[in-house]
């Protein structure tokens, strides 16, 4: 049976060869080949489940100093178990006060992504039933991919605290700071082909968009086919591999790194990267970003699986009156030897068309980029 990489599917969905944002990081490379040969990828790092239930009891008791004994039999653990947990807890920034001896008390809500915090808030959606968290892994993405191809199901979310190996388009890195971002994958299985999960691309676009208004209020612009900008800065970068027959989609995994809380990013991606804060002059929740996200993509991708050809016109409209660059703006397209046009909006299928002095001309796969 034929088979798309996953590469090829995601240089069709827009894959920007000069995304600056992220410089090429050679590692990565080396990474994708040994996991291509079946290593799972850092499949020890999924948090332990009873940390996240040590957190929402210290949570739900915030006035109450609770003993080691008393969380380790709620938990169903040890003592020492509890200390353990309680300790990688601090390590990630989680301020708890006492000892084994004296019992613990929260000193304020943590911000982690864990199924405790996140779940409640997207009930009732297709991401509910499976969240996988993880402190730190290499990429979200990596390892929602190897789980799909073991017949982990549709819906399924993994988060993470930080990546070290996070990956971009176009085989670039991106920068996962720990604790500063949301880096989430999920896997979809839309009864689609390869060609049709551009309107998905360009959905979640959408859905970021409008989860980051519902909780900020600021209003993103969209850069084709999925970058999300603020002042001009992408925070938001939006990754999707698949593994799909030349008609079918076997299954995709839609990744998102959305910056939130970062307060710099290094000389290199400066002038390209920022983040919620840094436009906004203050913190926000990634848990209640989370939440946002997953619902809001939740109603995108819902209404492109359950009526495509009509929610693609739409969904094609809306992205178009989201970009300041869809139309009209002077542009350098980095394929087919590269060249120089207008962008004139999107065809029927969701890709760019740009006008050159040689007439209408369609981006396949990105890399599109103002001309100043
Ligand atoms: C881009 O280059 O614009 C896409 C960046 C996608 C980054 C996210 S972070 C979560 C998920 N895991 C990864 O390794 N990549 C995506």
């Amino acid at each position: 049976m034929a088979t798309l990489n996953t590469a090829g599917a995601e240089k069709r969905l827009g894959e920007s060869r000069r995304v600056p944002h992220n410089p090429p990081i050679k590692t990565i490379t080396k990474v994708r080949r040994l996991r291509s040969r079946g290593t799972p990828p850092e499949a020890d790092a999924r948090t332990d489940g009873r940390i996240g239930r040590v957190v929402r009891l210290l949570t739900d008791n915030p006035m109450v100093v609770l003993s080691g004994t008393k969380l380790a039999s709620e938990i169903g653990t040890s003592r020492s178990a509890v200390w353990r947990f309680v300790q990688q807890l601090r390590s990630m920034g989680v301020e708890i006060a006492g000892h084994p001896a004296t019992g613990y008390q929260l000193k304020s809500v943590p911000d982690l992504l864990l199924p405790e915090f996140v779940k409640p808030l997207v009930k009732g959606t297709i991401f509910a039933e499976r969240l996988h968290h993880y402190f730190r892994i290499g990429s979200t993405n990596a390892e929602a991919m190897h789980a799909a191809a073991q017949g982990e199901p549709e819906g399924s979310v993994f988060l993470a605290e930080e990546q070290t190996a996070g990956r971009g388009r176009g085989g670039h890195s991106w920068l996962s700071e720990k604790s500063a971002g949301v880096y989430c994958s999920v896997v979809l299985r839309p009864e689609i082909s390869p060609a049709d999960t551009l309107a998905i691309s360009l959905g979640a676009g959408l859905a970021v968009r409008s989860a980051v208004q519902e909780v900020t209020s600021l209003v993103a612009d969209l850069r084709w086919p999925n970058d999300v900008l603020l002042a001009g800065k992408k925070f938001c970068g939006i990754l999707i591999e698949m593994n799909a027959e030349p008609t079918r989609v076997r299954y995709l995994v839609l990744g998102i790194g959305l910056n939130v809380n970062q307060s710099s990013f290094p000389a290199a991606l400066e002038k390209e990267a920022t983040s919620l804060r840094m436009e906004s002059g203050r913190p926000w929740s990634r848990v209640e970003l989370a939440g946002a996200l997953l619902k809001s993509l939740h109603r995108e991708y819902g209404a492109i699986v359950s009526a495509r050809s009509k929610v693609l016109a739409e969904t094609i409209r809306r992205f178009e009156d989201a970009s300041s660059a869809a139309r009209g703006l002077q542009v350098r397209v980095e394929e087919e030897g590269g060249y120089e046009g207008v962008t004139e909006g999107l065809d029927a299928s969701g890709f760019l068309r740009v006008r050159t002095a040689g007439g209408m001309r369609t981006v396949i796969s990105g890399g599109v980029r103002e001309i100043e």
